[in-house]
């Protein structure tokens, strides 16, 4: 007889938070398994917040699973795109749960890529002043970066991310298995992420993500298994040291601050999230040469593997004045200067000012002329 499949995860990667410590699971077949919900605090009810595109393909899986840990399960499915990340859409999650009578030990679990889990933890903080919840992300780019560490937000139209609150999950759970109906653009997306972990802190990493890529992007589950417990681990230390983004947290922001100066100006939705940084990674990484800290062969280096991952290397023609504008907006910016993540030398960061002029030339230096 075949042996019984099983749904243990292949890896399990603590975060180490004191009282809000939580292990991140990683494996395959996990979601319809009960036995992976165990460890979640016992409620009567449970809303599972997810959106239209993941609902039909993975909420009746999950829904049944929790059928032993919960009494009732509702579902909440929000329209899919990062331009629903606002008021409007958080609302339909408060609406869910009034609607149903749910109480303060309810349990949401946030059923999709990196825009349900911002916005579902968002609304697990302020419910009820917080209510437990748990990721259950779905695409790439959520189970290596966006379903760890606690920062749920929604965008405003001047920027993005700006409205939100620090507020850990009581788990993840990345079930390798949903990466399967992911679109190509959508886990290139996720590709920019992980291979933001090298430059900033893992030159191994670099190194072997150079080695694989043509693997990885053929979705070996192996090699995918590897590439996200890698950047959990990386992404858990940091966090373990700086949970509020007080220092260290925000190399994590490498190629964030042109990337969301990208997704603002260009209007949300137009590039993926990852892409954006993807392509904020190359214009960093070429401010970062112009400030003297790495050489012009490892910008190519790195951008040559953004670009065999599927990804945009050449940014939009906003306009150099445009950019500084929107790049005003951050939430690093201080009295008004602009804040950038820089690579100080291959395998570590370092945020730090530099001149607009400086910055100016780099635009212009990456971008599509108008
Ligand atoms: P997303 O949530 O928009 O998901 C991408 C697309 O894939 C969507 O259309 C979604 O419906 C679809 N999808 C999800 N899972 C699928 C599956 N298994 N099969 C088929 N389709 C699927 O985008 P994303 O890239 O996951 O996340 C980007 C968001 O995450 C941005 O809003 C960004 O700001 C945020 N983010 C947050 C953090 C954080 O630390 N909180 C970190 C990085 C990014
Ligand atoms: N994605 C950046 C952070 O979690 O800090």
């Amino acid at each position: 007889m075949p042996a019984a499949p099983t749904a243990a995860p292949l890896h399990e990667v603590p975060i180490s938070l004191g009282d809000r410590s939580y292990p991140i699971h990683i494996g395959a077949a996990l979601l319809s398994d009960p036995a992976t919900w165990a460890a979640v605090p016992p409620s009567t009810q449970a809303l599972i917040v997810t959106n239209s595109t993941v609902a039909p393909l993975y909420a009746a899986r999950l829904e049944q699973a929790l059928e032993a840990r919960h009494k009732a399960v509702h579902i909440v499915a929000l329209p899919d795109g990062e331009e629903h990340k606002n008021w409007q859409t958080l609302n339909l999650i408060f609406d869910a749960l009034l609607e149903n009578a749910c109480d303060r030990r309810t349990v949401l679990y946030a059923l999709g890529g990196g825009v349900v889990g911002d916005m579902t933890g968002f609304a697990a903080a302020s419910y009820m002043r917080g209510v437990p919840f748990v990721q259950v992300p779905t695409t790439l780019l959520a189970q290596v970066d966006s379903s760890v560490g606690g920062k749920t937000a929604i965008n405003h139209p001047v920027g993005k991310n700006m409205i939100g609150a620090f507020y850990q999950p009581r788990l993840v759970v990345c079930d390798l298995d949903t990466l399967a109906t992911l679109p190509a653009r959508e886990f290139s997306a996720g590709l920019a992420e992980i291979i933001k972990y090298g430059p900033i802190s893992d030159m191994a990493l670099l190194d072997w993500l150079e080695a694989h890529i043509d693997r990885l992007m053929g979705r070996e589950t192996a090699l995918v298994a590897h590439a996200v417990r890698r950047s959990c681990e990386i992404k858990a230390w940091v966090v373990g040291q700086d949970e509020r983004e007080a220092g260290l947290r925000a190399i994590l922001n490498f190629g964030h601050t042109f990337g969301h100066a990208i997704e603002a100006g260009l209007g949300y939705g137009q590039w993926l999230h990852g892409e954006a940084v993807g392509c904020g990674m190359v214009m960093a990484l070429h401010l970062s040469r112009r400030l003297g800290f790495v050489d012009a062969p490892f910008v190519e280096r790195v951008t040559a593997l953004l670009r065999k991952a599927g990804l945009p290397t050449v940014g939009p023609a906003l306009g150099a004045s445009r950019y500084l504008e929107l790049m005003r907006v951050d939430k690093k910016a201080e009295g008004g200067e602009i804040k950038f993540v820089v690579i100080d030398r291959p395998g570590s960061a370092a945020v730090r000012g530099a001149p607009d002029a400086l910055v100016r030339e780099v635009i212009e230096h990456c971008c599509r002329p108008e």
